[in-house]
């Protein structure tokens, strides 16, 4: 082909106030598939990934963890980098939205859109969700925001306005027009009934922080953070830049084939970035495709539940390509969907150690041993048995129906169907016995040894070529034992049944997958937890992540929750228990004390807890994040006077129960008289919220 066609896919930039978990793994592999399958069918493939990295949240983990906001981003981005050469990921560029070519196409966008009348000044008064930089319609300070129940903060300030007002019927038009531009079908629904019910013009620009994209010519404002990242699909590939050969490159890939998002940022990609573009006079992207959530103990896995599973803890067991496999095969995309070690692991023994690992190393082997090791002649068409018919015919079905399924997004099902040739071609195998007929004489068995070992190849190297774009480290391993050289060459355009050359000289034959014990389960679930650990004293940046740490170090459970009292040293050493043991007169090092992250925070929301006379609920923000903490202090305080109180919260100790309602962290508290009637620890100059306590 001497110009091949464009495909240009785009995962979401990852915000770097967390590190990375298997969700945001999830969307990349899912691209990282997509693109790798375009590439192989001679698409000229552009795939872009990336890391957000400006705006208040940010700005407050940076404060929170000590550092500037630079240092910061600077630290969880190399952290995203790293996971992502680890998890062979093959993306053709990664963005940061601090790199100046971002910051200069940023202000050419808005420049555009102010030069075509769609910006203007204006005041805006109201509340604004920090934890998803979104401006809601909630009234009253602390309001809970709609999108995901945190407490609102009042803004108040001069603002720049995009006329989103005016973009409704284009919208409408867009979405009627091109029904492929939203996917699903479900999502389409929601974002046309949320248009449908009329848009306000939305505020682009904040004055009360400074960790932003200057507005150009009036520094004093940045631009709101939304239209700061969603640009960085059309910045990295050189919108905004005077450079001939960068302008080239953005006509040749904008529009983009496929933004993949996961569903709860759709609003954003599907209302505010078409009109962003609409108004700026640049094409559209031709389709928004919204994924579900992973799942992790029931809830969406997200680091402010304390519910995260960490890519690396599968990539040091199970290996990248396990993770990859179980990502499309497990989960049904669109769908949410759960994780869980035991599935991974069942699946990995199932259908990668059983499966294809099984098909690839009796048929490999039995090659080498029967044949020397290279790959025998099939008797002639009409000498073939009905059993060898059904797995060719098979094999030509898999290529169609998985072709047609991986297009669809139907990961999972294409792959079901993949792997339905493994299982037909193991349970030939089976059938057919080629040990048997090996041992017996004369050149029929010879011949029938032959069909059944060339059937079983021909259909591995199928089903191995349809999973490389999956899983393209052991495809790439089982495609050299096969004798076929390059994986990366192959063009699955033209991927057919009986390709595979008689003669051709096996490699190397060696097991691909082998199979996963019981103790790989508790190897995971402890390495996760000494991985939480270690980060948590290690990085400042892991300050910002909801610490499992207390408990896993040895914290009782009792004291999840509820005002701390003063403790008796030996108390104390437990609180802290950790490889260091206290010492002789019990005392404890700075480093047992300084692994209890002590913050500032502010309480939004506190109500008395049905049935509990004692307890309050109280929603705390500690900078980061708000925290929902459960705390036996309801004798002594009034909810309603608490609202807005400065309070110290340990930070990082393993979520719990109380009376149904999980608490996050720990009220610190003096404890008086005998009933140890609690007394709020507090401040008598003024503190920001998320000051670290050391
Ligand atoms: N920075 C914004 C996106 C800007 S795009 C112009 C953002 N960042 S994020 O770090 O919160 O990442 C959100 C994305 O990560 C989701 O849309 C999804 O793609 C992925 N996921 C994060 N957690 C996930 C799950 N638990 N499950 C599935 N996907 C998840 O929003």
């Amino acid at each position: 082909m001497d110009n091949p066609a464009k495909f240009y896919i785009t995962t979401p930039i990852y915000y770097v106030n967390a590190h990375p978990h298997i969700g945001h793994t999830y969307t990349t592999v899912v691209c990282d598939a997509i693109a790798r399958r375009q590439r192989m069918m001679g698409m000229d493939t552009y795939f872009l990934t990336g890391t957000d990295e400006h705006g208040q949240k940010i700005e407050r983990s940076a404060t929170a963890a000590g550092c500037t906001p630079k240092e910061f981003v600077d630290k969880i981005a190399a952290e995203y980098r790293e996971l992502w050469e680890r998890m062979k990921l093959s993306y053709d560029d990664f963005i940061r939205t601090t790199e100046p070519r971002h910051v200069r196409g940023v202000q050419a966008l808005f420049t555009r859109l102010q030069e075509r009348g769609y910006i203007y000044k204006g005041s805006y008064s109201g509340q604004y969700c920090v934890f998803d930089e979104l401006y809601v319609d909630a009234v009253g300070p602390g309001a809970p925001c709609p999108e995901c129940g945190r407490p609102t903060e009042t803004v108040q300030e001069e603002n720049y306005f995009f006329k989103l007002s005016a973009m409704e019927d284009r919208l409408l038009k867009l979405y009627a027009e091109q029904p492929d531009f939203i996917r699903p079908e479900t999502r389409r629904n929601e974002v046309i009934a949320f248009v449908r019910s009329g848009l306000r013009d939305l505020s682009v620009s904040r004055t009360t922080f400074k960790w932003g994209i200057p507005v150009p010519g009036d520094p004093k404002h940045v631009i709101y953070v939304w239209l700061d990242a969603l640009a960085n699909y059309i910045t990295a590939i050189g919108f905004g830049s005077d450079k001939e050969k960068d302008k080239k490159k953005f006509e040749h890939y904008w529009p983009a084939d496929v933004h993949m998002i996961g569903k709860e940022i759709v609003r954003f990609h599907c209302v505010y970035w078409p009109a962003f573009l609409l108004a700026a006079e640049l094409p559209l992207p031709k389709s928004i495709v919204a994924h579900g959530w992973l799942l992790f103990e029931e809830s969406k896995m997200s680091k402010s539940r304390g519910n995260i599973v960490r890519s690396e803890t599968i990539l040091d067991t199970l290996g990248a390509d396990t993770l990859r496999y179980f990502l499309l095969r497990e989960i049904v995309f669109g769908s949410d969907g759960s994780f869980s070690f035991d599935a991974l692991v069942q699946r990995f023994n199932a259908d990668l150690a059983n499966g294809l690992g099984n098909l690839s190393s009796r048929t490999l082997s039995m090659i080498t041993r029967y044949f020397t090791g290279e790959v025998p002649y099939p008797t002639t068409a009409q000498e073939r048995t009905a059993d060898d018919r059904a797995v060719a015919e098979l094999g030509e079905q898999t290529i169609r129906d998985f072709n047609a399924q991986f297009e669809q997004f139907q990961f999972s099902r294409a792959l079901e169907t993949a792997w339905g040739l493994v299982s037909a071609v193991n349970k030939y195998i089976v059938d057919n016995e080629p040990w048997t007929l090996a041992e017996k004489p004369g050149q029929d068995a010879r011949a029938r040894l032959g069909t059944v070992l060339y059937t079983s190849a021909e259909a591995l190297r199928i089903v191995t070529a349809l999973a490389h774009p999956i899983i393209p480290e052991s495809t790439a391993r089982i495609w050299q034992q096969l004798g076929l050289g390059e994986i990366g060459k192959v063009n699955l355009r033209e991927l057919k049944w009986g390709q595979l050359q008689i003669g051709t000289k096996l490699g190397t034959v060696e097991a691909v997958f082998p199979r996963a014990d019981k103790s790989t389960i508790e190897r995971m679930q402890k390495m996760e937890q000494e991985r939480s650990t270690v980060s948590e004293s290690q990085s400042q940046a892991a300050e910002t992540e909801p610490a499992r740490t207390g408990a896993q170090a040895g914290q009782r459970a009792t004291e999840a929750a509820g005002p701390v009292s003063p403790a008796p040293p030996s108390k104390s050493a437990e609180v802290a228990a950790g490889p260091a043991a206290p010492t002789a007169d019990n005392k404890i090092s700075i480093d047992d004390f300084l692994k209890v992250e002590l913050r500032v925070g502010e309480v939004k929301v506190a109500e008395k807890v049905k049935g509990a006379d004692k307890l309050l609920r109280m929603e705390v923000d500690i900078g980061t994040e708000v925290r929902q903490i459960v705390a036996g202090i309801a004798k002594a305080y009034d909810p309603e006077k608490l609202i807005g109180r400065k309070v110290v919260i340990v930070a990082n100790l393993q979520p719990r129960k109380l009376r149904g309602l999980e608490s996050q962290g720990m009220i610190v508290a003096a404890s008086l008289g005998d009933e140890g009637l609690p007394v709020l620890a507090g401040f008598l100059e003024d503190v920001p919220v998320g000051a670290k306590l050391k």
